[in-house]
């Protein structure tokens, strides 16, 4: 009797101490919400214990950190990375520039060529300088290409010409040490995409511009092609370049089935792609691993809840009262065989 608590307590204590950030050997992130980690204490914890990598799921972006010409609002963005600081975690810098989540005062700007490169430029630079010494690495340049492989039409793109690589430049005068990322979604299934991705690589390259990673939103579902998913990754690999998974959810529910249950077959087939995913990044080399970022902590604080309005959508590795879910000891279980 005796010897069966005393092992149900070992065990207790080993998985206390099995967390996933322990089974790999690069960085575990998360984007996270101010509010929430102030407000709610589970995700707190989570975001303390679980995590070894933070971004800001929207405080440094354009409308929020820049909310007028002559204003630049660091509040909550310096909230998290105070938190990063005194947690120990690695704070990821998302996004310098972006065609969504520009503030009005941008939109309605008028001026030549040489206004708008001044308004990025300034832009860039305040933010980046900054943080700098405080944020390792930035998407500079998000979501550039559409799925055909052409210039995504943007305030940037319309009047500021070869903007990516001039963004990259600014980025680097101001932080010479960030790892800076070109970041996008649904390179898998949108050859043309990824293939848009790899030129602007080799151009950047070619001219000396400093571009040091990929980042791979991963916003994928249960649908979404394995060989797909994993060619790309290879050919992100094939670089160079440090690769991060930097938006991480598996949307089971893609339809938005208002009947949807999330039973175990659909949680069996995302945790397979979980799986995947971890695997094939488990197999980068390890200087190019620069991470895996969840796009936020629990179900309940998906984007894919509150902005796509999918009430019945279960995209994380956390369930909406903060327990982990299966997934997370099968990674860990799959981890441990890899290492
Ligand atoms: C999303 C946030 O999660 C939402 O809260 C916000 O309303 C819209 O933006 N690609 C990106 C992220 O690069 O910045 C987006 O984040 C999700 C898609």
């Amino acid at each position: 009797m005796k010897l069966i608590v005393l092992l149900l307590g070992l065990s207790t204590i080993a998985n206390a101490q099995n967390l996933l950030k322990d089974a790999i050997a690069f960085r575990l992130g998360a984007s996270v919400n101010p509010r929430l980690l102030s407000e709610n204490e589970a995700y707190n914890d989570i975001a303390k214990n679980e995590l070894t990598g933070l971004t800001a799921e929207n405080h440094m972006k354009m409308m929020l950190i820049h909310p007028a010409a002559d204003r630049f609002d660091f509040v909550k963005g310096d909230e998290i990375v105070a938190f990063a600081a005194a947690t120990g975690k690695r704070m990821h810098g998302h996004t310098l520039v972006w065609h969504n989540q520009v503030p009005q005062w941008m939109k309605d700007f008028q001026g030549d060529q040489k206004a708008w490169e001044d308004l990025l430029k300034n832009h860039i630079q305040t933010v980046v300088e900054h943080y700098k010494g405080k944020v390792a690495g930035w998407d500079v340049v998000n979501e550039s290409f559409i799925d055909d492989g052409s210039l995504r039409p943007s305030l940037w793109a319309d009047h500021i010409p070869d903007y990516i690589a001039k963004s990259f430049q600014w980025a680097h005068e101001a932080d010479p040490k960030a790892t800076l990322f070109y970041n996008d979604y649904g390179q898998d299934g949108h050859p043309k995409k990824m293939q848009a991705i790899l030129n602007l690589v080799a151009d950047l390259k070619s001219r000396q511009i400093p571009i040091h990673g990929l980042g791979l939103q991963m916003h994928i579902n249960v649908d979404s092609k394995r060989t797909e998913i994993e060619n790309v990754i290879a050919q992100s690999v094939q670089t160079g370049l440090a690769v991060h998974f930097s938006e991480l959810d598996v949307a089971v529910n893609p339809k938005n089935n208002p009947e949807f249950v999330y039973d175990e077959k659909a949680s069996a087939a995302q945790m397979e792609l979980f799986k995947l995913l971890f695997k094939t990044y488990q197999s980068i080399p390890a200087k190019q691993q620069y991470g895996i970022t969840f796009w936020n902590i629990s179900d309940k604080d998906s984007w894919l809840r509150g902005y796509f309005k999918r009430p019945k959508e279960f995209p994380l590795l956390f369930d909406d009262n903060y327990n982990k879910k299966p997934a997370y000891s099968e990674l860990i279980n799959l981890l441990n065989k890899l290492n």
